[in-house]
């Protein structure tokens, strides 16, 4: 007969022994039970892994902040660790009196702390075609989020005397061998960009620009410079490498747009998704992210039929601009086949579209900025893949 389970009625050698101590481990680290959730690479994506992605495992976050060892990785040419006593950051260009920084100096300015979403222009770039990837890791882990903290980049162009008649542009370079520049609107940069030291309560981690980064709210990832060394005031857009030959849309007339930079309104199931698979019928918790360059989510629809039906989900709060939002919505699954998808919709009234919307004016050979609708397929044995509906 039934004996009962053992693990509610044999009492565990951790229930009976003395155990840890505190500070065995100086920095925390999280459960060896956990070690399968990692960064990971796309295998063949790059032929070299110092100018490569790891993906962050959505998969297996939960809420809307990604812990620092998670945070996806996007080098151009491998990352350092830099000697913060070292780093210099220079404003120049059409200023009254260039200046050059230390850390201290930085540190020592007015702060501030913002809740942001990072995400690659290359996120779900390999999807334009058709299926190519099976989770949602790869799909879309080119994404994280993260509290910031640092000085408003307006502090250190007003601390310099910027020309603010003639200015109307400013470049950012990284200290990395890639010589990463990006041109960035003044506007935009008086208006919510960073410079910052610090995400998630902790200084910046190497890979993700210690000690100092840009952070520039609602534009994709390449913006966001790491180990920034230089900002530049200017008249005219630069037009560097990273902004005239990467990072452009090819459309499918053969030309390509340039500073097409606003991560537009996104969302993706990340649970049940993917390479997952459903132990059986009944109630299940479907549960995923959504954001907009263009501000705050307001509502997330959910379809379990393939987008016939939709059903509007809850929203977790706070919903912060240029920031993820998590939604969760009840399901119950009858056993039979479902395809789940997520369409968000932004406070500007913009909907995220489906991918032969997206397909029908950027092509299938584009790289960048697709955000289309994602369709994960329930099998009737409860395995998730991903599948791709028109
Ligand atoms: N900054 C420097 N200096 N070098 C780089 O290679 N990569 C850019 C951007 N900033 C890059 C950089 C790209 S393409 C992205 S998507 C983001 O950093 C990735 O930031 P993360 O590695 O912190 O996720």
């Amino acid at each position: 007969g039934y004996k009962g389970d053992s693990a509610i009625l044999e009492l565990p050698e951790h229930s009976k022994g003395l155990g840890q101590p505190v500070a065995a481990r100086a920095y925390g680290e999280p459960s060896k039970f956990e070690k399968n959730l990692q960064r990971r690479e796309s295998p063949g994506l790059t032929r070299v892994a110092a100018a490569s992605v790891s993906f962050a495992p959505l998969q297996g976050l939960f809420g809307i902040i990604t812990p620092n060892g998670l945070h996806f990785e996007r080098h151009h040419q491998g990352w350092w660790d830099i000697d913060p006593n070292q780093h210099r950051l220079m404003v120049m260009g059409m200023v009254k009196q260039a200046k050059v920084y230390t850390m201290d100096d930085l540190m020592r300015l007015p702060s501030m702390s913002r809740m942001h979403f990072i995400e690659c222009g290359a996120n779900t770039g390999m999807e334009w075609g058709n299926v190519a990837v099976p989770t949602v890791q790869y799909s879309h882990g080119m994404l994280s989020c993260c509290e910031f903290t640092g000085v408003k980049l307006s502090t250190l162009l007003d601390d310099c005397g910027f020309d603010r008649k003639n200015g109307k542009f400013v470049l950012a370079e990284g200290a990395d061998g890639s010589s990463m520049t990006r041109t960035i609107p003044m506007d935009r940069a008086l208006d919510d960009v960073m410079v910052a030291w610090a995400m998630n309560g902790e200084m910046l981690r190497p890979e993700n620009g210690y000690p100092l980064r840009l952070v520039v709210p609602g534009i994709q990832g390449v913006s966001w410079v790491k180990w920034l060394r230089r900002i530049e005031v200017g008249d005219e857009p630069w037009g560097t490498k990273d902004e005239t030959l990467h990072y452009i849309d090819l459309m499918p007339d053969g030309t390509h747009r340039q500073y097409t930079s606003i991560q537009e309104c996104k969302s993706v199931i990340t649970t049940p998704s993917g390479g997952q698979t459903l132990l059986d019928k009944g109630f299940y918790n479907v549960t995923g992210l959504a954001w907009s360059g263009r501000g705050k989510i307001t509502r997330v629809d959910v379809s379990v039929d393939g987008g016939r039906n939709w059903k509007t989900a809850r929203l977790e709060g706070p919903t912060l601009t240029k920031c993820l939002t998590r939604f969760n919505i009840d399901w119950v699954w009858n056993g039979g086949p479902a395809v789940l998808q997520s369409r968000a919709i932004d406070e500007t009234g913009y909907v995220q579209p489906k991918i032969n919307q997206l397909r029908a004016t950027r092509g299938t050979r584009s790289i960048y900025h697709n955000n289309a609708i994602q369709s994960w397929k329930v099998a009737e044995s409860g395995e998730i893949s991903n599948v791709q509906i028109y």
